[in-house]
């Protein structure tokens, strides 16, 4: 037996017994539905940027037209792309435990995928508000029939500032709730699933350590070794979409 077969049915032993699952989710497990990671190279007109410098209060101020333009193509992205197995499986898990999902994902995939509680604790793709008055935009966003560089955002009906996504940017404050939701879950969970993340986004990478210290087992889901993978009770090196559908299968087993 492989080292690897041998952390997998230490995994799924793991759920097969978990009441309360709480998972924290990252780019990669979106990335098989078609959607890019962060940290690797966007394609078409965007391949040039990096995002950790478009997704800055920086960048909004020297160019908030190139910064929307770049949110408009990342929303028709996760538009024309559906939920993969790992959501699906995160969905369906809900039949048999409870399951909280962390994401610092702004794609809506999870929720496609049937999971009912989900912590966006980076924002969402599907939010808007304004710059300055940080009130909600309340009308629909109109997405460009083609790839544009540059676009001028909608203005805010109360202030006249363009309005942005609600989305945290590098060194912006977490949302509250979701954020504090997300601690709570670590800390009242069985297992801890963290999926397709890089884990090195604080406070976000902690999560996994209040769950440990709270008692939880940590299992890491990830093709390659990441900080967390040392740090984690069982680190899996697959991938989400095989992966969940194993556990998951474990879990619906023992209650047949
Ligand atoms: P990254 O792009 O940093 O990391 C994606 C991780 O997914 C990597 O560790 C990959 O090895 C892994 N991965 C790739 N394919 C996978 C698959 N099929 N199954 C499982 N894992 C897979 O993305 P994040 O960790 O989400 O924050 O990045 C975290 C945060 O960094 C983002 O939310 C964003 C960025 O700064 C903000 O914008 C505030
Ligand atoms: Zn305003």
């Amino acid at each position: 037996m492989s080292d690897q077969d041998n952390l997998l049915d230490q995994a799924k032993d793991l759920a097969a017994r978990a009441e309360r699952v709480a998972v924290l989710s990252g780019a990669g497990i979106s990335a098989e539905s078609g959607l890019p990671t962060f940290r690797t190279s966007q394609s078409g007109l965007w391949e040039q940027f990096d995002p950790e410098t478009l997704a800055t209060p920086q960048a909004w101020e020297k160019d908030h037209q190139m910064v929307w333009a770049w949110y408009l193509w990342r929303n028709s992205l996760v538009r024309d792309v559906a939920p993969n197995e790992a959501h699906k499986a995160l969905g369906d898990w809900e039949k048999y435990a409870h399951v909280a999902v962390t994401t610092q994902n702004v794609d809506d995939l999870h929720e496609r995928g049937g999971s009912t509680a989900v912590q966006h604790v980076h924002g969402t793709l599907f939010n808007f508000i304004c710059s300055r008055c940080r009130k909600q935009y309340p009308e629909q966003v109109e997405l460009p029939t083609e790839e544009v560089l540059r676009a001028e955002p909608p203005a805010c009906p109360h202030c006249g500032s363009p309005i942005r996504p609600d989305i945290v940017w590098f060194g912006e404050q977490l949302p509250k709730e979701p954020w504090n939701n997300g601690v709570i879950a670590a800390q009242t969970c069985d297992i801890y699933l963290v999926v397709g993340t890089s884990a090195v986004v604080q406070p976000a990478a902690t999560l996994p350590r209040i769950a440990q210290q709270s008692g939880a087992k940590v299992i890491e889901i990830n093709p390659k070794r990441t900080p967390e993978s040392s740090l984690c009770d069982v680190s899996l090196r697959m991938s989400a979409t095989e992966a969940l559908p194993i556990l998951l299968e474990a879990r619906a087993a023992t209650r047949l």
